[in-house]
């Protein structure tokens, strides 16, 4: 059946009708903003005021995280709230972080997975196999193998020679066929590189029907940090296409998987609303959904301290005027790799500048006449790792004084690289600022 045969609905889902409506936004929890300010500024301190670059280890000033599981626990019911019908699949690419997937276990969640590392650690908490979807329509055979072998049995598809590597090596699994999304309006686009377009998903199913195989879900991702709702309305149209026509090659499609996109921002319930509305429509009731989260659940959870370890003071003769180099040693190789390939633009803020510790004063009237102006940049060799090119402080900062970064923990420390000889492990200091995590964590 074609979406436009779908039984009509007296409500007004078009998408106008959903952001016209009154959607809270960011009332919806309790953010617990000032308690996890205070928790997260105590730690940020007590480990600051501990080092002294004068007389330190190699490697004891290291720049380290800040994460508070409170954050990831209230996002996780800010979620339920708002889709109810969807159940998370983590996507654990996105941080990989122990705590984070411990808390999220203990929530019920399940992951998605894309390699033979991401299964392992999350079969190793204890999480049975059924909770995890191998969210990779482009699989490496030995990690496929090791999949089947570990009872991995949901997993996506999106092109032939997949089906073939499936039927060779897990005959038996729970298919999911990708499609294709406009995602045009993301930060970070997939469907380049991943999703069937409608005009070849009869070809896939028909294959899938002839190879013995087993399809059971159809799977879309709007584009990592995506900007238009809208982009849900027509990827859940298109799911329904390809379960209609699934259902004519034999095959019963009982879940739907909508992907990742979602930003942890007050942009999250107008982008549900428009999605849960989209699920009503289209989506009939006895179908699962499943939805795999990353930056969701994790982006506003890490908070990071950097400190200084180099200064170049800069003099414009003609303009009288001076600024400063400030480099840093974490940068675009290590945990500021989000600045690569996640688009991002972190916000410097200073912690520590001489004895003084500044956490959060710049939301209380920061600003004065004499703003210093300050270019930042990391610690490897290359011209390219620069984090930020003009930042203004009223303080003047030196080596030994620290940097904090908010909202560091999507795509960050899970693509740092070792380059240079820089470490690509720093320490996390956990932080609860929900109970309610900390009951669930025993912490
Ligand atoms: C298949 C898949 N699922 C989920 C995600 C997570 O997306 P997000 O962090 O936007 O929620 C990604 C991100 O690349 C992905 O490729």
């Amino acid at each position: 059946m074609a979406p436009s045969a779908l039984t009509p609905t007296t409500e007004d889902y078009s998408y106008e009708a959903i952001i016209s409506k009154d959607i809270s936004l960011g009332g919806v929890v309790d953010h617990g903003v000032s308690k996890a300010k205070e928790l997260i500024g105590h730690a940020l301190k007590s480990r600051v005021e501990t080092i002294d670059q004068n007389t330190c280890e190699a490697g004891e000033e290291d720049a380290f995280f800040v994460a508070d599981l409170g954050e990831v626990y209230r996002q996780h019911l800010r979620w339920k709230k708002n889709l109810a019908r969807v159940k998370p699949h983590y996507a654990v690419k996105c941080n990989p972080d122990p705590q984070v997937l411990r808390l999220l276990n203990e929530l019920g969640c399940g992951y998605d997975c894309a390699s033979k590392a991401e299964i392992d650690q999350i079969l190793e908490m204890g999480v049975d196999p059924s909770r995890v979807i191998y969210a990779q329509p482009c699989k490496t055979k030995s990690h496929l193998r090791h999949a089947a072998l570990k009872g991995v049995k949901q997993m996506t598809f999106d092109n032939i020679d997949e089906l073939y590597k499936i039927k060779q090596i897990s005959p038996d699994a729970e298919l999911f066929l990708r499609i294709h999304t406009d995602d045009s309006g993301s930060l970070v686009r997939l469907s380049q590189k991943y999703g069937a377009s409608l005009d070849t998903t009869a070809e896939l199913l028909e294959l899938a029907k002839k190879l013995g195989l087993n399809v059971v879900g159809v799977a879309f991702h709007i584009g990592s940090g995506a900007t238009d709702p809208k982009a849900f309305l027509k990827a859940c149209q298109d799911a329904r296409f390809v379960i209609d026509q699934a259902a004519v090659y034999g095959f019963e499609i009982h879940t739907v998987d909508v992907g990742g996109g979602f930003t942890g921002d007050k942009t999250f319930e107008p982008f549900s609303a428009v999605l849960a509305a989209a699920l009503e429509v289209y989506i009939p009731p006895h179908i699962r959904v499943i939805g795999e989260p990353g930056r969701y659940y994790v982006g506003t959870a890490f908070t990071i301290a950097c400190s200084v370890i180099a200064r170049r003071t800069v003099t414009d003769a003609t303009l009288g005027t001076t600024s400063y180099m400030l480099y840093l040693n974490d940068g675009v190789y290590g945990n500021f790799s989000s600045i690569m390939y996640d688009h991002q633009h972190p916000v410097p803020m200073v912690l520590k500048a001489g004895n003084d510790i500044k956490y959060d004063v710049r939301r209380s009237g920061y600003d004065t006449p004499s703003m210093i102006e300050y270019s930042i940049w990391g610690p490897t060799c290359d011209g390219l790792d620069h984090i930020n090119s003009s930042v203004m402080f009223p303080e003047i900062l030196d080596v030994g004084d620290w940097l904090y970064f908010e909202d560091m923990g999507a795509y960050t420390k899970a693509s740092a690289t070792r380059f240079n000889g820089f470490t690509n492990s720093h320490e996390v200091i956990y932080i609860c600022s929900e109970p309610g995590a900390s009951a669930l964590l025993g912490f």
